[in-house]
C-alpha cells in the first residue's frame, strides 16, 4: 500500500465533508498569482545569471554541469534548476536540462534580448514601487515613486541622478518599442507628411525608425532636456543628424512648435490623467497643419473593462510609478481625450502583437 492510499483510508470523510474550495479555483492560476513574485525572482534570476545563453550556446547540460559554469553552489544550483523547470522557463529531462523551443525562437529572431532588458527593468525600477500598490489606489497618486531615490516630481526627472535606472529604463524602452514599432511604420502611412513632432520621444527609438522608412521627413523630437543627450547620440549613430532634431522641451509648460503634418505621442498617453491627456492633445492640435493627424501609439485596454491580462498587469506599473495617475487605457478613453481635443475622423487600429499595443489616428479638420 502507498502512502497515498494509507492516507486516503484513514480520513476518507474528512476530505469529502470539508471540500477544499481551493479546489475548485484553479491551483495553478492562484498559485501563479499568489507567488507570482517568486516565479519573476526565478525569471530574473535565470537571466542575471546567463541561465539562458548557456544553454544556447552550450545545452543540454547537466545540472552538475551549469552549477559548475554559473558558479553556483549545489543547493544553489538545485533551486535555480527545479524553479526554472517547474516554471517551463527550461526543459529538464532527468540530470539533463535544455533551452525550450520559444525561448530559442525568440533568440535566433534577436528578441530574446527585449525581454531580457525589460526583465531588468521590472527588477531595477518597477518591482518595490509595486508594494505601494494599495496605497496608490488609496490616495489616487503614484506613491511608489518614494522607492526611487530623489526629489523630483515624476519618475522621468528622477532617472537623471541615478545613471544605473537611467540606463536600464531607456535600454528597456528602446526594446519595448522596438517589440511594436515594425507595425507602426508598416500601418502609418507618412507618404504625404514632410514634418513630424515625436513628443516625448526618449531615445528618438520611434522617430529614427520612422525616418528612415520615409526618406523625405523631417522630425523633430521633444523630451526632458536631461534626455536630450541620449537621443541626440542615438540619431547621430543612425547618421539621421540632417532630418532628426532633438530638443530639450516640456510637454506641459512649454507651448508646442508649430506647422506639422503629424504629431506623435508614442507610450506617452499612458502616463497621465485623461484630463493631462485632452490638454497635450489640445497642444498637439495647435501644433499641427488643418488635415494633420495625431498618432497615438502604446499599449490598449479592452471597452469591456476585463483585459487583455498584460494591459491589466502593466496598469499596476502606471499606478504605483511613473506620474501621478495613469494606466493602460481603454481605446475609448483615448477616444474621448483625442475628441475633446478637436480631433476627427478617429481610427482604431489593434496590432497583431504579444504586447496589447495598438495605434489610434486622429485628424485635424482642413
Ligand atoms: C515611456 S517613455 C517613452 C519614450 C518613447 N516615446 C518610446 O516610445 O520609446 C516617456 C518619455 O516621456 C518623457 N517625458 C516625461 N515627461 C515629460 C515632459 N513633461 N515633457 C517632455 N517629455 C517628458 C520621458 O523623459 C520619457 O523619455
Amino acid at each position: 500500500m502507498t502512502a497515498d492510499q494509507v492516507n486516503e483510508t484513514q480520513f476518507p470523510e474528512t476530505e469529502s465533508a470539508l471540500p477544499d474550495p481551493l479546489r475548485s479555483w484553479s491551483a495553478d492560476r492562484l498559485s501563479m498569482i499568489l507567488f507570482g513574485h517568486a516565479a519573476f525572482q526565478y525569471l530574473n534570476a535565470a537571466c542575471e545569471l546567463g541561465l539562458f545563453e548557456l544553454l544556447a550556446e552550450k545545452g543540454p547540460l547537466t545540472g552538475t554541469e551549469i552549477r559548475t559554469a554559473l558558479d553556483l553552489e549545489e543547493r544553489a544550483g538545485d533551486v535555480l534548476l527545479l524553479g526554472c523547470a517547474a516554471l517551463g522557463l527550461i526543459h529538464r529531462d532527468g540530470p539533463v536540462c535544455r533551452l525550450t523551443d520559444e525561448i530559442g525562437a525568440l533568440m535566433e529572431r534577436g528578441e530574446w534580448t527585449h525581454i531580457v532588458n525589460t526583465v531588468a527593468f521590472e527588477q531595477h525600477i518597477v518591482y518595490e514601487g509595486q508594494a505601494d500598490f494599495t496605497e496608490s489606489l488609496r490616495r489616487d497618486t503614484n506613491v511608489g515613486l518614494r522607492r526611487i531615490p530623489g526629489d523630483e516630481p515624476g519618475l522621468y526627472r528622477r532617472l537623471a541622478r541615478n545613471p544605473h535606472l537611467e540606463e536600464v529604463f531607456y535600454r528597456y524602452m528602446r526594446s519595448w518599442s522596438q517589440l511594436a514599432n515594425a507595425h507602426l511604420v508598416r500601418r502609418l502611412d507618412l507618404s504625404h507628411a514632410r514634418t513630424l513632432l515625436d513628443c516625448g520621444g526618449g531615445d528618438a527609438v520611434n522617430a529614427i525608425a520612422l525616418a528612415e522608412a520615409n526618406p523625405h521627413l523631417r522630425v523633430t523630437v521633444l523630451d526632458i532636456p536631461a534626455a536630450v543627450p541620449m537621443a541626440e547620440e542615438s540619431v547621430r549613430r543612425a547618421g539621421l543628424s540632417d532630418r532628426i532634431t532633438v530638443r530639450g522641451h516640456d510637454l506641459f509648460t512649454d507651448p508646442f512648435p508649430t506647422g506639422f503634418d503629424c504629431v506623435l505621442f508614442a507610450h506617452q498617453l499612458v502616463i497621465w490623467t485623461p484630463e493631462e491627456n485632452t490638454e497635450l492633445l489640445r497642444k498637439a492640435h495647435t501644433a499641427l497643419e488643418p488635415g494633420g493627424r495625431v498618432v497615438v501609439f502604446n499599449s490598449m485596454s479592452d471597452d469591456t473593462g476585463d483585459g487583455p491580462l498584460i494591459a491589466a498587469l502593466d496598469s499596476v506599473y502606471f499606478a504605483c510609478l511613473p506620474a501621478e495617475g495613469g494606466m493602460i487605457y481603454p481605446w475609448s478613453r483615448h477616444e474621448a481625450s483625442l475628441g475633446a481635443a478637436g480631433f476627427v475622423d478617429l481610427r482604431r487600429i489593434p496590432l497583431p502583437t504579444w504586447t496589447p499595443h495598438g495605434i489610434l489616428i486622429g485628424s485635424k479638420a482642413l
